[in-house]
């Protein structure tokens, strides 16, 4: 990941340098976690550079505003028109998006009434991570020490900053002993997801994930192959996912916008598969790489060139 290539950030409704967008160092969020945030992909396509399905990240950035009633003092048309300026200004093809909302610097009581709200979006060239073959050749897991927090505890459907702490302690566990990502369980011992992921596994030509009754953050990818795979004829099935299941799958593969799909080649004591990726996560990997690249017609509608 590099941020060298990035020259500009749109910071409370203007562009301003990289090197001006600062925040003050008794801001809320810095403190408490107190933001709210997205990961979006802008890519390279015959449209020009477009953003992948842009309403629904925006809708869910707005959706996670509301649990922490913080005012993001934008409508989701600005929001819109500001992410596709920065990607335009920074002069990228294809990059990684990430709008912030965030409360400031007022006061440092728990409760944020009185601070204001900053927002900002920032953009860079960012390839798919985890294991660099990882697409090819699938991540090798491990389950984390780390359960986690149930939706009673935090609410799940968020992608708060704060929140993320659990999944800093999972992929730090994971990578300290040699895997490449965490899965983690819910609080019944049942599978919520990576760390920042959502998991599938196949079995016996079906495809399975689990949902928000297992304290995931409900994907954007995740939907996205659901559709896939319903529309090219492959049955989908949501229910909760069992260490069992892993351990029995055909194939396992993790959904996000950063790794898109990566297959899973590994799990912790449990399970090798030493022909990852297999069948069916390959056909969906093509089929998302087809659809985000816009190769793929009947799904235009999820891209919104930058340029327009
Ligand atoms: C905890 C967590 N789960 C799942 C995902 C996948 O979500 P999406 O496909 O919308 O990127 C992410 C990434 O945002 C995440 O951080």
């Amino acid at each position: 990941m590099s941020f060298e290539q990035s020259h500009w950030v749109w910071m409370n409704g203007k562009i301003v340098p990289w090197q001006n967008a600062t925040l003050h160092v008794s801001s809320h969020a810095l403190h408490y976690g107190s933001g709210v945030f997205e990961g979006i992909r802008c890519y390279d396509t015959a449209l020009g550079p477009a953003i992948f399905r842009l309403p629904e990240h925006l809708e869910r950035l707005c959706q996670s505003a509301q649990f922490y009633d913080l005012k993001i003092p934008y409508t989701s048309a600005q929001l819109d028109a500001a992410v596709c300026e920065v990607v335009r200004r920074n002069e990228f093809k294809s990059c990684y998006v990430r709008p912030i909302a965030y409360y400031g610097s007022n006061s440092l009581g728990v409760h944020p009434r009185n601070n204001p709200t900053e927002t900002a979006i920032i953009a860079w060239p960012w390839a798919p991570f985890l294991n660099k073959n990882g697409e090819s050749q699938g991540v090798r897991i491990c389950i984390s020490p780390w359960r986690k927090f149930h939706s009673t505890m935090m609410p799940t459907a968020a992608k708060a900053c704060g929140q993320y702490i659990n999944s800093i302690l999972a992929v730090q566990d994971a990578q300290r002993r040699g895997f490449d990502e965490a899965l983690l369980l819910d609080k019944h011992e049942r599978i919520a997801e990576g760390s920042g992921e959502n998991l599938f596994v196949v079995k016996d030509g079906r495809v399975l994930t689990n949902d928000s009754r297992h304290s995931i953050l409900m994907g954007v990818t995740r939907d996205s192959v659901l559709q896939l795979a319903r529309d090219n004829g492959i049955s989908v099935e949501t229910r909760d996912l069992q260490l069992e299941d892993l351990a029995t799958a055909d194939e396992a593969f993790f959904t996000g916008t950063a790794v898109e799909v990566t297959p899973i080649s590994e799990i912790e004591n449990h399970r090798t598969w030493p022909n990852s990726p297999g069948p069916i996560t390959k056909k969906l990997a093509d089929l998302y790489r087809a659809v985000t690249t816009g190769k793929d017609s009947r799904y235009h509608h999820w891209l919104r060139p930058v340029a327009g």
